[in-house]
């Protein structure tokens, strides 16, 4: 047989090989040619075993997503698994790479799965706005037991190989070369007649916790307040693993996937995965030599400088933190060390990666420690003057080759680019505040960017973990350019009437995950305080707050007041005041405003500017602010992106 699934005899096994680069998702004809490569192959007397391979970076990593939304074409994947499950002639998964979604449930209707040392496992549909649809959320708990299957099925998070074993999710993990270790395992398996392991009979695990909702109950806690479609219908799923049979609940599973599919929150999930990957396809990035960045230099200790520093030491790269100030290096590195420590606490962390990661920051107090560096991220305060004055050092003291990038969050990287000999070295590395938690990357392509140093830096930031989007050069880029939109419409808002908790209370019911009045206590007021004051800009109310000494939740009073020690903020009749004697100083008469009217207030001049970008071309492609937002100021992902939003609102 020739095509996407082809099989040959290896003595008594079969070898069934999936060829559909580039990651082996199960479309159509995949699910067809498998189907008939595996009944072929089980019909044949020769054949005592049969294992799944595919050819390529990966096993399969999941259901074709382009398929979504379409009208489904038989065998849909379901049948096939359930088909093979009831196989009599043992099954063995051979998998390395990435084994997502309906790979995963692929290889839980074999009867034994073996794995390469590196691979992953993992069921990301609630990344999709969906759940597992092929037995997924069924198999999974039988398999390994419902503590280890439901954080896997709830946060999306794929698991690797040694810690899949040590549960139960494979049986084994091939030392050298998955195939034949696993056509090993399976000539062993059609020798020894080992008893068939279906998965969906094994009951064993689940056992423990029927009939104690409550111990359910416990293990799903983290996620129970879930506000998402998806996550509410994985943890009904979950409980119906323990209430229900087997076959009643795999029909459930079906009605819910074919449902979350149809649902707005799924399509703009889905669109946001295509939207990462189009970002890659910028016109701007030239195919180019990778190049290695093995040692980075974070010059200014402040929160972002630690923050990205963090950022490199969490994928292996060595950084060294750079700060004038010898007491300014100490609190960055003790924040660091608190911050590791807390992820260990947490359990997020091991010990061993703690100090793995500690070991490869190290801190100077001279720009001279920045000469080996491959990379410089510069991170001092947000002054073109100051910035100038750091790239004309760092020109003296960067080898040859070195990339210089600042992390300026409004300033022209063109003037700091020209304060140096070489231009064509520096780029705008914009990162987000956790650095070490947000994932977007604003990358700013200046005038005189060397392409090849675009196309490395936008490796490298996949590489870091984060979604790389290229932008071009105006004040705040395009994130805080939209930001700015909306801070001015929320003043104008609060002048007309509305209140800072309503605000808040509106765009969470949005889906933003905090109010933006509240996300401002926390990051200070003084900071746009003094932005504004260097720019001769007034925001009547925000301006008001910080001359009557409120700065934010730093000195426990900003749009709201916050008691000692606690990070929620409680609405204060004296910020009401303030709000009010501006709106009577300006001569705006104060009225009411409701949920929707504010969301709409606050949301049309962002789109507008969002348009403004694209066709000043700051912006190639409306998915990239989507991105910019979802990735950087926390836009719901169920809901797009702000540009995504727009289109929804005329269908
Ligand atoms: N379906 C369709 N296309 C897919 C795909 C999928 N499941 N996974 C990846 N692709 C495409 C990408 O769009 C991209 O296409 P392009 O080159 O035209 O832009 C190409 O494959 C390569 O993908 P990446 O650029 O993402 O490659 P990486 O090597 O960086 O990452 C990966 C590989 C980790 C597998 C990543 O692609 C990924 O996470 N894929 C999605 C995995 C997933 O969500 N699986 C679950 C699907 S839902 C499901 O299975 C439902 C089931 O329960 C019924």
């Amino acid at each position: 047989m020739t095509g996407l699934v082809s099989w040959r005899r290896d003595d008594d096994v079969a070898v069934i090989t999936i060829d559909n680069p580039p990651v082996n998702a199960l479309s159509h004809p995949v699910r067809a040619q498998l189907l008939e490569a595996v009944t072929q192959a089980h019909a044949d007397p020769a054949v005592g075993a049969i294992v799944f391979a595919c050819a390529g970076r990966t096993f399969v990593a999941g259901a074709d997503i382009s398929e979504f939304g379409k009208p489904p074409q038989f065998p849909i994947l379901l049948d096939v698994i359930a088909r093979l499950e009831q196989f009599s002639k043992p099954l063995v998964a051979a998998v390395h790479g990435t084994v997502l979604g309906g790979g995963l449930e692929l290889t839980l209707a074999c009867h034994f799965r073996v794995a390469d040392r590196r691979t992953k496992l993992g069921l990301p549909e609630i990344k999709l706005g969906l759940i597992p649809g092929a037995g997924g959320t069924q198999r999974l708990p039988r398999l390994i037991g419902m503590e280890h299957a439901a954080p896997i099925i709830l946060t999306g998070d794929p698991i690797a190989a040694p810690l899949a074993l040590e549960v139960g999710l494979i049986d084994e993990i091939a030392d050298g070369d998955v195939l034949p270790a696993a056509i090993v395992f399976a000539h062993r398996a059609a020798r020894a007649k080992l008893a068939i392991r279906r998965v969906s009979e094994m009951e064993q695990k689940l056992a423990a916790l029927r009939g104690k909702p409550d111990a359910f109950a416990a293990i799903v806690a983290p996620w129970s307040r879930a506000k998402l479609d998806a996550p509410k219908a994985a943890i009904e799923l979950l409980r119906l693993a323990l209430t229900a049979p087997f076959a009643e609940a795999m029909r459930e599973e079906r009605a819910v996937f074919m449902r979350l599919m149809a649902g707005e929150q799924s399509k703009a999930q889905r669109y946001l995965f295509f939207a990462e990957r189009a970002a890659g396809k910028h016109p701007a990035l030239k195919p180019a030599e990778p190049r290695n960045v093995a040692q980075a230099a974070i010059i200014g200790a402040g929160t972002m400088g630690t923050g990205i520093a963090m950022c490199f030491a969490n994928a292996g790269i060595a950084a060294v933190l750079i700060d004038t100030d010898a007491d300014a290096v100490a609190r960055g590195m003790t924040s660091i060390e608190k911050q590791y420590e807390s992820s260990v606490a947490r359990g997020r962390l091991t010990a061993d990666e703690k100090m793995r990661r500690l070991a490869l920051i190290s801190t100077a107090t001279s720009l001279s420690a920045a000469k080996d560096a491959d990379l410089i991220v510069e991170a001092v305060f947000e002054e073109l003057e100051i910035k100038k004055s750091v790239f004309r050092e760092l020109d003296k003291i960067a080898k040859p080759g070195a990339v210089l990038a600042t992390n300026t969050s409004y300033l022209d990287v063109n003037e700091i680019a020209k304060a140096t000999g070489r231009p064509e070295a520096v780029i705008g590395l914009h990162f987000f505040s956790p650095a070490n938690v947000m994932r977007l990357l604003e990358i700013v392509n200046a005038k005189a960017t060397d392409p090849a140093i675009l196309a490395a830096m936008f490796a490298l930031a996949r590489k870091l973990g984060k979604v790389p989007v290229i932008v071009g050069i105006c004040r705040g880029f395009v994130g805080n350019r939209m930001l700015q939109v909306r801070s001015e419409a929320i003043e104008q808002c609060l002048l007309e009437g509305a209140l800072p908790e309503e605000i808040d209370a509106a765009l969470a019911e949005f889906g933003f995950a905090m109010g933006p009045l509240a996300v401002s206590d926390l990051a200070g007021l003084d900071i746009s305080w003094r932005m504004r004051k260097a720019n001769s800009l007034r925001a009547e109310i925000a301006d008001a707050l910080c001359e009557a000494g409120r700065l934010g939740m730093k000195n426990g009073k900003g749009y709201y007041r916050y008691e000692a020690g606690s990070r929620r903020g409680v609405p204060d009749p004296a910020v009401k005041d303030i709000i009010e004697q501006a709106s009577a100083r300006l001569g705006i008469s104060r009225r009411a405003f409701s949920a929707d009217e504010i969301v709409t207030r606050l949301i049309t001049p962002m789109i507008e500017e969002g348009r403004r970008l694209l066709s000043e071309g700051i912006a190639h492609q409306a998915s990239d602010i989507d991105l910019i937002w979802v990735h950087g100021y926390g836009w719901p992902a169920a809901r797009g992106g702000p540009m995504y939003y727009a289109d929804t609102l005329k269908r």
